[in-house]
């Protein structure tokens, strides 16, 4: 009887307490922070937002979103991460999508958190316990997290968590002319054999402009990758367009992959420089194969190759609602370039992780 009485006694002191989340951004550009259960909130550089959850939280997320833009009654459209155009979410994000996890007072009275790439990845992210002496989480390796602490501890999700910098060698083995891009970072016209170098941080994405035509100021347009008009790019790529993706210094780990998600238009290569960091995944991946000449009919664009999505804007081929499954097209895609993601919650295998600070990369057009 004092047994039982103890139990449903410890029990209720845990369902009533609540469970803060303190939610940073560390990065340099803004994000809108969300979280099931707690809704959402734009974040600018160096800005907190502190929120409790219900301490029998079963399943919670937390993550990130990016390029938002709302009006003043909350509805709008994110580039990453989006829930429903909504700013306070109560729908999950639309990937790709770094995610916080966790389960609090489960099994043991145990919660259990991480981050996960099921989603893949937008913004470096840091998930780590604050109080209740539980020390798990801040410098974990990012693939291998389930993390536990005692129920009722309180925690920190931090986004850009360090200042971690990787350095890309960028080189073109096309034998034709291609313009590098790179957002944040720019552009540059790379003749054969050429090759630019690009310290980046955070996140970000490489990508390759073909047959473009630009005037002394830098402005004109490309056929495939095209950004607004622009040599140096501000914006992210027209489709269709092959993308190097990269997240670095994400619990001490950088994530590469290569994306045919947009689209293709130039094989590309990613290799980690530093042939014996031994850390798992940490491999040279690559689409080399000409998606262009095998391109269906009804995907062929003077850019090269568009995805379903940009072509037929149907929500089977876009992932929106809860479809969001291999079609006919990615499986094109897929059977050509295996490395690379083919639609939006395609495997997440195809990532590569090495340890920050033991490695850049070596992205290549044409490998
Ligand atoms: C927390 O969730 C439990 C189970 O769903 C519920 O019984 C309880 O009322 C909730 N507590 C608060 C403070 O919302
Ligand atoms: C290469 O990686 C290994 C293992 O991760 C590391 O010990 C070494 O310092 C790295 N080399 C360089 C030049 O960073
Ligand atoms: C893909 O399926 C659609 C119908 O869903 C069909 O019209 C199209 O021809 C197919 N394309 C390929 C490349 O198999
Ligand atoms: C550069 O391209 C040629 C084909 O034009 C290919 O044989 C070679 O392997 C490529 N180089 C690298 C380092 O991938």
């Amino acid at each position: 009887m004092v047994v039982l009485l103890l139990c449903s006694g410890l029990a209720n002191s845990l369902q009533s307490r609540a469970a803060t989340f303190d939610v940073r951004n560390n990065c340099g550009f803004t994000v809108w922070a969300a979280a099931i259960p707690g809704g959402g909130l734009q974040l600018d550089p160096g800005q907190t937002w502190s929120f409790n959850v219900n301490a029998s939280t079963a399943r919670g997320r937390i993550w990130a979103r990016t390029g938002c833009n709302f009006n003043e009654a909350g509805r709008g459209t994110c580039e990453t991460g989006d829930c429903d155009g909504v700013i306070q979410c109560t729908a999950y994000g639309q990937p790709p999508n770094t995610l916080a996890d966790y389960a609090l007072n489960q099994y043991n009275n145990l919660d259990f958190f991480g981050i996960s790439l099921v989603d893949g990845f937008n913004v470096p992210m840091e998930f780590s316990a604050t109080s209740n002496d539980c020390t798990r989480g801040s410098d974990a390796p990012l693939i291998s997290t389930h993390f536990s602490c005692p129920g009722g501890t309180d925690y920190k999700v931090v986004f850009c968590p360090s200042k971690a910098i990787a350095q890309m060698h960028i080189q073109n083995n096309c034998s034709f002319t291609v313009w590098a891009a790179a957002k944040p970072g720019g552009g540059r016209q790379l003749n054969k054999g050429e090759t630019w170098t690009l310290n980046v941080k955070y996140q970000g994405r490489i990508w390759g402009r073909t047959n473009c035509d630009f005037d002394e100021n830098g402005r004109g347009k490309c056929d495939g990758g095209d950004c607004d008009g622009l040599l140096q790019c501000q914006t992210g790529p027209r489709a269709p367009c092959t993308l190097a993706e990269y997240s670095i210094g994400q619990n001490n780990v950088d994530n590469l992959d290569i994306s045919l998600v947009d689209g293709f238009n130039v094989p590309i290569g990613i290799s980690p420089t530093n042939t014996s960091s031994k850390s798992k995944n940490c491999r040279p991946i690559k689409c080399a194969a000409d998606v262009n000449e095998p391109c269906p009919m009804e995907l062929r664009d003077p850019g090269g190759c568009n995805n379903p999505c940009t072509v037929f804007r149907n929500d089977q081929f876009c992932c929106r609602s809860n479809i969001c499954e291999p079609t006919n097209y990615s499986k094109f895609f897929k059977h050509l370039c295996p490395d690379a993601y083919s639609y939006p919650l395609d495997d997440a295998t195809t990532v590569i992780s090495c340890l920050t600070g033991t490695s850049g990369y070596n992205i290549m057009f044409c490998p």
